[in-house]
């Protein structure tokens, strides 16, 4: 889904609840954005990568008056020593983070509640029923079940089995009914707009159920942003946060930003909230007269010893515990590839570190030392000139080709594993193409008398190496997206930047076009970039 060529690629992952620490469930879904914009951006696309945090409710709230401070003096600190520090760890380039108690928000979301009062979106009720603070949601009556085991004596939400509670208040509702027919239409007009399958059929047939008015405000605490016409309310912490997506992009104080930014290409998001943003979202924007996303991305659960991994099941695992054994690139190698984004999947410490050593030790690691020693050894580590390409290196520079295509299509298709697995073809070829053509063994191979010198300039040997670094060349813009440390480093070992420019400047759709590097280029050993890891 490319976007318009005067737009800009605008990406968003939701924003976090900080209530507590980022675990891998949230870096997952950032990571993976991250992946996205990053291929965008070596397309030569300009890119907006939004993410945040969602400091309002009763969620955030309670946790703060558990630990006998305020929301704001909770979350501040948290958000210093845990939330923009992993955006390091886990090496994520957005261009914005948005906090739900910034002035922009405040003003943004006020404006736009109004906007949709003055269209008469709008009307105030009273609701006497369930309310899910774990998952901010209002439950209807046929969701709500009896607990058991620890919940026993609790009603829980049978949609995630969160503890529900029953309240009585008076709340302004926002006309969600009006729009069953409208969102069908647009489900069925635009295939793409809630992906995958599972996510879109799930909502059509929810949608298809009929919908009940949302209510939209609270007026038994006081913690989130106060409703413009009348200050007893607060905004319900979802009818505020989705509007991040727009009040970031400048809704309400840059037009000229708005206009370039909206609508997001994609809203990438857990299952857990596909709901939210593929049915409610969609209709407040169409109630306030404004353009819906191109697309709303649902994935699926991480699952550690095939449950779903949450802090409060104790099997939330930190980021920078995988992080500082394998290092940010085998991280966010590990998700994208070992996971079918879109799908539940399961993670564990021996996956991870067996794919390290194979995957990226062994085949990418290893591949790229060796040819880097080679040209250090026979070429004095200067990148030779070429001879003539026979049928062995055609056949490399094909699969450069379709690796290039499958995975820009892959990423349209918002696959990354299939990025990455076109992508391994290129290594596991050129990994064969070594074996095969034993460069090792030419290189010893004493020359015929007055016959060709095959470990001479333009002879053999020299073919098989540059071969293989323009492979190297090739793989690192691939990959970095996807691991862009070792891909600086190959980079820089390769000495591609005097001739090419910087690794970043290198587009995709000029990968596959053959002997870019210059003969002469300087190439110097490449530092092991994933060390083997002796692990307990
Ligand atoms: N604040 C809301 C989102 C508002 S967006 C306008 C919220 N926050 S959250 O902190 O609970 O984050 C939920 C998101 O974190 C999920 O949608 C998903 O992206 C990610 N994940 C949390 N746990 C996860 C797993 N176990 N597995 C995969 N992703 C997980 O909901």
């Amino acid at each position: 889904m490319p976007p318009a060529a005067d737009k800009t690629f605008y990406v968003t992952t939701p924003i976090y609840y900080v209530n507590d620490a980022p675990h891998i469930g949230h870096a997952y879904t950032t990571v993976m954005g991250d992946i996205i914009t990053r291929w965008h951006r070596q397309r030569g696309e300009d890119v907006w990568y939004l993410t945040g945090t969602d400091e309002h409710g009763l969620k955030v709230l309670r946790k703060a008056q558990q630990e006998g401070v305020t929301p704001k003096e909770w979350a501040d600190p948290l958000i210093q020593t845990e939330w923009m520090p992993l955006l390091e760890t886990i090496d994520v380039a957005n261009d914005d983070f948005i906090r739900t108690t910034e002035q922009r928000h405040l003003d943004g979301a006020r404006a736009f509640w109004q906007d949709l009062y003055d269209r008469g979106a709008v009307y105030q009720g009273e609701y006497s029923g369930y309310y899910s603070v774990g998952s901010e949601e209002f439950v209807d009556d046929d969701d709500v079940v009896d607990g058991e085991g620890d919940d026993e004596g609790f009603k829980i939400s049978s949609l995630d089995g969160s503890r529900v509670e029953y309240m009585t208040e008076e709340n302004y509702y926002f006309k969600l009914s009006d729009y069953q027919e409208k969102l069908l239409e647009l489900y069925e007009s635009n295939p793409d707009f809630i992906r995958p399958a599972s996510a879109r059929n799930e909502v059509i047939s929810f949608v298809s159920r009929g919908l009940r008015d949302q209510s939209m405000s609270r007026s038994t605490f006081d913690w989130g942003i106060k409703v413009p016409w009348d200050e007893k309310h607060v905004m319900y912490v979802w009818i505020e946060a989705l509007l991040n997506y727009v009040t970031a992009a400048g809704y309400g104080s840059d037009e000229e930003k708005f206009e370039r930014l909206w609508p997001a290409d994609i809203h990438i998001v857990g299952k857990d909230i596909a709901r939210f943003h593929a049915v409610i979202w969609p209709a407040m924007l169409m109630a306030a007269g404004q353009p819906v996303p191109h697309q709303v991305f649902a994935h699926g659960w991480l699952l550690v010893g095939g449950q779903k991994m949450s802090k409060s099941k104790a099997n939330g695992i930190r980021p920078d515990e995988l992080v500082d054994v394998f290092g940010s690139d085998a991280y966010r190698y590990y998700f994208a590839r070992a996971l079918t984004f879109g799908s539940d999947g399961s993670i564990s410490w021996e996956d991870i570190n067996a794919r390290y050593h194979a995957e990226l030790a062994n085949g990418f690691g290893n591949l790229a030392s060796r040819v880097a020693a080679m040209i250090g050894s026979y070429f004095g580590g200067a990148l030779p000139v070429a001879g003539e390409l026979t049928d062995a290196e055609t056949k490399i520079v094909r699969t450069v080709e379709s690796a290039v295509a499958d995975a820009d299509a892959a990423i349209d298709a918002v696959a990354p594993q299939d990025a990455l697995a076109a992508i391994w073809r290129i290594v596991e070829d050129l990994n064969g193409y070594l074996t095969e053509q034993a460069p090792w063994k030419l290189a010893k191979a004493v020359p015929d008398e007055g016959g060709p010198d095959a470990a001479a300039e333009g002879g053999r040997l020299a073919t098989i190496l540059v071969t293989a670094a323009e492979g190297l060349r090739a793989l690192a813009v691939l990959l970095n997206p996807v691991m862009p440390k070792a891909t600086a480093t190959l980079w820089s070992s390769l000495g591609a930047e005097p001739a090419l420019g910087p690794l970043a400047d290198q587009r995709i759709a000029d990968v596959a076009t053959w002997g870019a590097l210059p003969a002469g280029s300087t190439i110097t050993k490449v530092p092991s970039l994933f060390p083997r890891i002796e692990t307990p």
